[in-house]
């Protein structure tokens, strides 16, 4: 398993943001790769740049396994993967003004009207970088849409972050992306945005582990019956999808899913037998980020069984 030595698991971490120090082994400036794909970047980046600590956020495992044999083969020690969606791990991760360089090279563009708020580079997105970069720390997105950087260029200023650019670049980071999009004539921008000085942003996640105790009967009907509830507020949803009993009726698992913004999780929770009554918890084999619907999620089921 070559991505083994790379692969962080934050949303195991108890404390966040965490102390990435500890997580690499040494103190180091920290910069950051949005997307990272297959990982060329992020490797040659790591090897030119050893001085630095590298974080990589990619949503397919696929790319997971790729980079992490080309870390393995490059030899580099000063990388850290997460599966994770980075517009979260980049605001929950990492504390106000602790970062040195963001990268993002040909995020998906989502050019239909109705896929807009699937864009990485919003203006929540702007709002972090605003916080998360050091005074002076840069944001560097590449990209074959003009209209992209452009669309990007108007959150970045109007959270405050100098700009330079987008300009068109000559020669790009050399990622597979790059290689298909200038095989087919298109031509490559490059955006740069600078922090002036770093602000916050509200963060969701926390590292305590939510659980209830109820004072109730095991009743596995009761339980069966959290199936398919379903509560919405703005901004968030919880979902209790299907409910599993263990054979002897001890224990269940109930798969859920809890949304905070664009933000959505899987995870099952866990409702067992205790002297006192009946303890809901996260289930330890897919804990997710402890976010406000995660939370309400355990506190719901609790209080189904205790009605
Ligand atoms: C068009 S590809 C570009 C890959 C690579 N940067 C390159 O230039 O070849 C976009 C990549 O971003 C990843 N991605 C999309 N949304 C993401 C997100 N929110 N967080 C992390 N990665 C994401 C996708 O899985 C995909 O690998």
């Amino acid at each position: 398993m070559d991505f083994g030595p790379y692969l962080i698991r934050p949303e195991r971490w108890t404390e966040l943001p965490p102390r990435w120090g500890e997580a690499f082994g040494r103190e180091a400036p920290l910069c950051v790769e949005i997307g990272f794909g297959n990982g060329e970047f992020l490797a040659e980046m790591a090897k030119t740049h050893a001085d630095r600590n590298w974080v990589g956020f990619e949503t397919s495992l696929t790319c997971i396994v790729k980079t992490g044999r080309k870390l393995r083969q490059s030899g580099v020690e000063n990388v850290r993967l997460a599966l994770l969606d980075g517009k979260f791990g980049l605001r929950e991760l990492f504390a106000d003004g602790s970062v040195a360089q963001v990268f993002v090279n040909f995020p998906c563009p989502w050019p239909k009207a109705r896929h807009a708020e699937r864009r990485l580079v919003d203006e929540d997105f702007a709002q972090t970088l605003a916080a998360v970069l050091a005074e002076g720390g840069e944001f560097q997105l590449v990209t074959d849409a003009l209209w992209y950087a452009e669309e990007a260029a108007g959150h970045l200023a109007a959270a405050g972050l100098a700009l330079e650019g987008p300009f068109p670049l000559a020669d790009g980071p050399g990622t597979r992306y790059e290689r298909k999009w200038r095989a087919r004539g298109l031509s490559v921008w490059k955006l740069v945005a600078r922090n002036r000085e770093p602000k916050t942003v509200k963060r969701i996640a926390e590292g305590a582990m939510p659980h209830a105790k109820v004072p109730t009967k095991f009743e596995r009907l009761k339980i069966e019956g959290l199936a398919g509830k379903k509560e919405t507020w703005e901004g968030g949803a919880v979902v209790l999808k299907e409910v599993f009993l263990s054979a002897h009726a001890e224990a269940a698992l109930i798969r859920a899913f809890a949304i905070d913004g664009d933000f959505t999780q899987q995870f099952f929770l866990i409702v067992s037998r205790i002297p006192e009554g009946v303890i809901v918890q996260l289930d330890g084999a897919t804990v997710p980020f402890r976010t406000p619907a995660v939370k309400r999620a355990v506190s719901l089921v609790a209080e189904e069984l205790s009605r």
